[in-house]
């Protein structure tokens, strides 16, 4: 951590104070930066919506310290969600389980069931224990765009507006958490993460992926997301070598960049790929270049949460 933050222990107490008055903090995760906001206090909740400029309906994920605190927003804990916060957590996967009556609407979007997640972060685990309760967090990016890795990320996405930001370094995994809904029989994977369905199964016989069409509830889900402002395009490493020398293109590659093309190359191991994604967007899209050229990845269960990341940022780069 750099000298130009306070010790990690003052910068806690901080955010536990900022957090209890009702004010919003940004929090490292292992997946990506949250922007986090007392979850039982929904005029709190109120001002993510108003910083990320987040249609209202959309839910939050809630933050808990640990399997014990589960039941204090879910109306009934499956055995299955104990036996995978047992294996998983902390960690990249999110619970959907039916809510308490008392877990306000403005975290649930309205809807009967509600989001939870125990983050795999030293500040974030000690803030949330010093905290006791839960923390809404949605990822600290504005709506629609690329979810940030490190602190910088959150200053350079929300400027003069950027709350508090508690530095825990970057990110470990780099793309959002699995997202698993426990709520409905059988069990069915909303958002591809780390965390694959083969790990899932042996604890969700009949575990189904993808969500169904014409649910709105996980904005994830929308076609159009994480995306850059320049115009993003996923082509075959031939081609994609072929059109860069042709267009005013940047480029992120795997393995090795190719002579003469400017831009990223990333590791061929799609964990190590999946931390490095966010940020090489946010730099490609600073070079102002006509377009970014992506090269495919493999096919394969390893590579399905970054390749479903980048088919959004596609979508979302290339308005109509
Ligand atoms: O890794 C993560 O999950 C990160 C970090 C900060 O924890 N959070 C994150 O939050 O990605 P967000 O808001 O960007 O995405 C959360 C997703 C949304 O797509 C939302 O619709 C879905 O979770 N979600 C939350 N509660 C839900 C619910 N009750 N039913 C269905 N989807 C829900
Ligand atoms: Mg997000």
């Amino acid at each position: 951590m750099s000298e130009r933050h306070p010790p990690p222990a003052m910068t806690i107490a901080e955010a536990v104070t900022a957090l209890h008055r009702g004010d919003l903090v940004a929090i490292p995760t292992e997946t990506v930066y949250g922007l986090a906001a007392d979850a039982r206090n929904p005029d709190a909740v109120g001002k993510i919506f108003a910083l990320k400029g987040r249609p209202a309906d959309h839910p939050l994920i809630v933050h808990i310290s640990g399997p014990e605190q589960l039941i204090q927003w879910a109306r009934e804990v499956p055995d299955a969600a104990y036996r995978l916060a047992e294996r998983f957590w902390p960690g990249p996967l999110t619970f959907i389980l039916n809510k308490r009556d008392d877990v306000p609407d403005e975290v649930t979007g309205g809807q009967a069931t509600v989001g939870l997640r125990c983050p795999d972060n030293a500040l974030t685990l000690e803030l949330l224990r010093r905290f006791q309760g839960g923390l809404a967090a949605p990822s600290a990016n504005r709506f629609g765009r690329i979810s940030p890795t490190s602190a910088q990320h959150v200053r350079d996405e929300f400027g003069e507006r950027a709350p508090l930001i508690l530095d825990g370094g970057s990110c470990t995994v780099g793309i959002e958490s699995t997202i698993v809904d426990l709520s409905r029989t059988p069990a069915r994977i909303l958002r591809p993460g780390r965390i694959g369905i083969e790990q899932l199964r042996p604890y969700l016989p009949g575990l189904q992926a993808g969500a169904q069409t014409g649910s709105p509830r996980v904005s994830g889900d929308m076609a159009a997301h994480y995306a850059p402002r320049t115009p993003l395009s996923m082509l075959r490493r031939d081609r994609l070598i072929e059109e860069a020398h042709e267009r005013d293109a940047v480029v992120l590659c795997i393995g090795e960049l190719p002579a003469g093309l400017v831009g990223v190359a990333l590791d061929d191991d799609a964990e190590a790929y999946a931390r490095q994604l966010y940020a090489s967007l946010r730099w490609l899209d600073q070079q102002q270049a006509a377009c970014i050229l992506l090269e495919q990845p493999p096919e394969g269960p390893a590579w399905l949460a970054v390749t479903d990341r980048i088919k959004r940022a596609i979508v979302g780069s290339n308005p109509k």
